[in-house]
């Protein structure tokens, strides 16, 4: 049996609603996988207490906290240090303790997608075209990496124009707001957008303007496949679904909080055995 003593290292996730989250059993896994004595649990956090939690890290010693809605913003403000992305975004997911009680506010979102690109298609966005269809935070995180990263361009694609420009703007000077035909002339094509889980017939963007040679993402992993995905690989066209910024968002965190690389495969399994 699991042995919990006096030395065990505590991470968690504050959220609300937080049961349903998948972070314990995939933080868990990585740790046992790596041979760490540590836990992860959930702490169910009420809107507007996001500052309390942050206090509870200062002083209870717990190692490590993921952030999910809605205290994403909150918990960047609460933190001491901030990473460049945290500045721009103005959203945490990820609290990492520095010492003296500090905490700096990580935001492993974009990145996670960028690691979770190279994983399944070998492909860097420096010097690339990225298209963007969507500009919820997902797709902010994604824009500001992409272009923080050296893509070429950064063409956001969204319902709501104005959500479109902040996400541009994120991108940097590579950054702007594009129509969906524009999307056939990028060399990778993410949707963040939610399109997909739903049940009605509605796709991110027509299949038909995406073509071979392209590098296609949707951000969603459940269902695993997509209408959209299944569709954009109908046509040949290689294509990934979420599962690997979901594996590697986590995976970054788990490396700020411990120092040392994480079990991407173990954590990876832990997804595809849930959701494949
Ligand atoms: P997240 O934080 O997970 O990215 P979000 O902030 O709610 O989620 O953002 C959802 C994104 O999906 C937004 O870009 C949203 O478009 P708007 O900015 O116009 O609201 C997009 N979205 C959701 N449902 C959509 C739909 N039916 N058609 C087109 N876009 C949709």
């Amino acid at each position: 049996m699991r042995v919990i003593s006096g030395r065990t290292r505590v991470a968690a996730v504050i959220g609300d609603p937080i049961e349903h989250s998948l972070s314990p059993e995939l933080h868990n896994a990585a740790f046992a996988a790596a041979g760490l004595d540590w836990v992860y649990v959930a702490w169910p956090v009420a809107a507007g207490r996001a500052e309390a939690a942050v206090d509870a890290m200062r002083v209870s010693g717990l190692a490590g906290m993921s952030v999910t809605t809605p205290h994403k913003d909150a918990a960047a403000a609460a933190a001491d240090e901030r990473s460049a992305a945290v500045e721009a975004l103005g959203a945490a997911n990820c609290l990492v303790p520095i010492g003296d009680g500090r905490v700096r506010a990580e935001n492993t979102d974009g990145a996670g997608f960028l690691a979770g690109l190279h994983d399944d298609a070998a492909c860097d966005v420096t010097g690339r075209r990225l298209g963007l269809i969507g500009a919820g935070g997902a797709g902010r995180a994604i824009a500001q990496a992409a272009g923080a990263a050296g893509a070429s361009a950064v063409v956001v694609v969204n319902r709501t124009a104005a959500r479109a420009r902040i996400a541009a703007e994120l991108a940097g000077p590579v950054g702007v707001v594009g129509e969906p035909a524009d999307l056939a002339g990028v060399d990778v094509v993410v949707n963040s957008t939610s399109v997909g889980m739903g049940d009605d017939d509605a796709l991110p963007c027509d299949p038909a303007l995406l073509h071979g040679g392209q590098v296609v993402v949707d951000i969603v992993y459940t269902p695993w496949e997509t209408p959209w995905l299944a569709a954009v690989r109908g046509a040949g066209i290689e294509a990934h679904n979420g599962a690997s910024m979901l594996v590697h968002q986590a995976a970054i965190a788990f490396t700020h909080w411990t120092g040392v690389p994480a079990p991407v495969d173990a954590m990876r399994a832990v997804i595809a055995n849930r959701f494949s």
